[in-house]
């Protein structure tokens, strides 16, 4: 995978803001954003681990209408030569124009298979599986949950934190399956805590990042919290005072924002910088794990 020449270890940059200044706070920016133009952020740590295990076969995997999993595990099939299938959620998209991303994932080569919403929630569920294999003809496929958060993508997101180590004291970050942070909490040295920002409203992903701990490492690993409040109502939701928050920050620092997952976390950070949620003198990374589709 080095051939496809990731920038590794992503790089950290300092930003000036005086929202966290002005409580002593230092903002780090890991940009695993410049990992790769068309792996990004997290997408590479995930993936690529996976890419080899799957050594050539046929990768599929799950996403709704615009997920940036699809769209990286596609890129990766391009640029590897790996068919790819991705099994998308809402079997009424099937006779409709494809939106930008899924049109972006079928030009990369990906075969699209849209299955109903009752099938998708039960994918995990091994008849639902085989089920699904068969209708997609792909039975022999390599497959990789939603999101891509398994073992091999828990153990590679590890190695977010190695780079942080000594470099930060909190480091933020948001979160979708938990998978990235309970990767990088592992990889974090022992005095150094992971803030994670649920971008879904539901309150199970605690649980749900530590079974993922104990199956990628055998137990629970590093000092790692969530803070529930900054999901803006759920998935893909942007409401226009985030959407106004993003725009103001890419005018101050000049760096692109992803609405969906890095906007909500930094707003948090802002937020909790103003609660005094940090000490004066805190080096505060927060991860900026993908890019805007687009942009
Ligand atoms: C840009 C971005 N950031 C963060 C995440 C969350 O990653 P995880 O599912 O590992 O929590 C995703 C997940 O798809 C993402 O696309």
């Amino acid at each position: 995978m080095t051939d496809l020449r990731p920038r590794l270890p992503s790089p950290l940059q300092e930003v000036a803001d005086d929202r966290f200044e002005r409580h002593g706070v230092r903002l780090l920016l890991k940009r695993d954003d410049l990992i790769h133009p068309e792996l990004i952020g997290n997408k590479w740590r995930k993936l690529v681990p996976n890419l080899e295990r799957a050594a050539g076969r046929t990768l599929l995997t799950f996403g709704g209408a615009y997920s940036n999993h699809l769209r990286a595990t596609a890129a990766a099939g391009r640029l590897l030569g790996l068919p790819t299938v991705g099994v998308v959620r809402g079997d009424e998209l099937a006779g409709r124009p494809l939106n930008p991303s899924l049109a972006r994932c079928a030009a990369d080569g990906m075969r699209l298979h849209f299955t109903d919403r009752a099938a998708y929630r039960r994918k995990a569920e091994p008849e639902t599986l085989a089920a699904l294999l068969r209708a997609a003809g792909a039975e022999d496929a390599y497959v990789v949950p939603e999101g891509g958060s398994n073992t091999l993508a828990v153990r590679g997101c590890r190695a977010l934190g190695e780079e942080l180590r000594g470099r930060a004291d909190v480091v933020a970050l948001a979160c979708g399956t938990g998978g990235t942070l309970a990767g990088l909490a592992a990889g974090l040295a022992p005095q150094q805590r992971a803030l994670g920002i649920p971008v879904l409203k539901g309150g199970f992903l605690g649980e749900e990042i530590q079974a993922l701990q104990q199956r990628a490492f055998g137990a629970r690993r590093g000092d790692w919290r969530l803070d529930e409040r900054f999901h803006f109502g759920g998935y893909a939701r942007v409401p226009a005072e985030l959407d106004a928050f993003a725009d103001d920050f890419e005018r101050r620092h000049g760096i692109p924002l992803e609405r969906l997952y890095v906007a909500k976390s930094l707003y948090a950070l802002v937020t909790l910088a103003e609660e005094g949620a940090f000490a004066p003198g805190t080096r505060l990374a927060a991860v900026v794990t993908g890019a805007p589709f687009g942009g």
